[in-house]
């Protein structure tokens, strides 16, 4: 089943006269549960491409529908609304809140939704756990590996049970060994929990974890995002 689908999706800025359009008409099927790994020189849109489907960013033109909801149409405050409810985001440098513990970084994303303290704890310690952190929750991000600290930031992106996790070079600041360990949490993400996972890299290793890998190049796919047959 489609999960996202992006047709003729375009995204301009203007800066004084001159527009830029980092994504051009692109169209894109992902499917539900579907690892997709997105790699293309730098800047040939794929951060932007990332955003729009987090909903972080809105398409200038064409349609972005996402389990069924049409995010492009969406009022800003809605949007954010959906996404914090569906979309888990991580990032090369892990952004973690510096004068938060481990575990106060991954509640964070919780304490936008009502619920008990006990519940919220419960999410929290599954989620550390499931990240392979189960020692570490009062530590703070300086008090952790890099390889940590990008599980830590998984945790976060997890504990609200998103169907939509995005990475946007989860694996660009790591060794080997510690990006083979992300790799395969995500990995499991989408094999074991049915999370459809969005991920750019730059290493063409890390695409082997992956269930499909597209490229783009200067704002459109190189190769068909649609599938010759339906996915089902
Ligand atoms: N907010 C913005 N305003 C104006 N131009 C932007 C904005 N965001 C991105 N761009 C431009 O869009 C193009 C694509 O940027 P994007 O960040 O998507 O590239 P990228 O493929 O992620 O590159 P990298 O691999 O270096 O991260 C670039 O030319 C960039 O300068
Ligand atoms: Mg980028």
């Amino acid at each position: 089943m489609t999960f996202i689908r992006c047709r003729e999706l375009t995204k301009t800025y203007r800066k004084g006269d001159v527009l830029i359009t980092p994504l051009e008409r692109l169209d894109l099927d992902v499917a539900r549960g579907e690892f997709l790994a997105l790699m293309g020189p730098s800047g040939s849109g794929k951060t932007t491409l990332l955003n729009l489907i987090a909903g972080i960013d809105r398409p200038t033109d064409g349609s972005l529908h996402i389990g069924g909801v049409d995010i492009a149409a969406l009022s800003r405050g809605r949007l954010a609304d959906w996404r914090a409810a569906n979309v888990g985001y991580v990032f090369q440098l892990y952004h973690l809140v510096p004068v938060l513990t481990a575990y106060e970084n991954v509640e964070l994303p919780l304490l936008l939704h009502a619920m008990p303290r006990r519940e919220r704890h419960r999410r929290v310690a599954a989620a550390l756990d499931l990240a392979g952190i189960p020692d570490r929750h009062d530590h703070y991000p300086r008090q952790l590996s890099g390889g940590q600290e990008q599980r830590v930031a998984i945790a976060r992106a997890l504990v609200t049970d998103p169907a939509l996790i995005v990475a946007d070079e989860p694996t660009g600041d790591l060794d080997r060994d510690s990006a083979a360990l992300i790799l395969g949490l995500l990995t499991r993400l989408s094999s074991e929990l049915g999370k459809t996972l969005v991920m750019v890299t730059h290493d063409p290793g890390s695409t082997r974890f992956a269930s499909r890998t597209l490229h783009l190049e200067k704002g459109r796919l190189v190769e068909s995002g649609i599938a010759e047959t339906p996915r089902s």
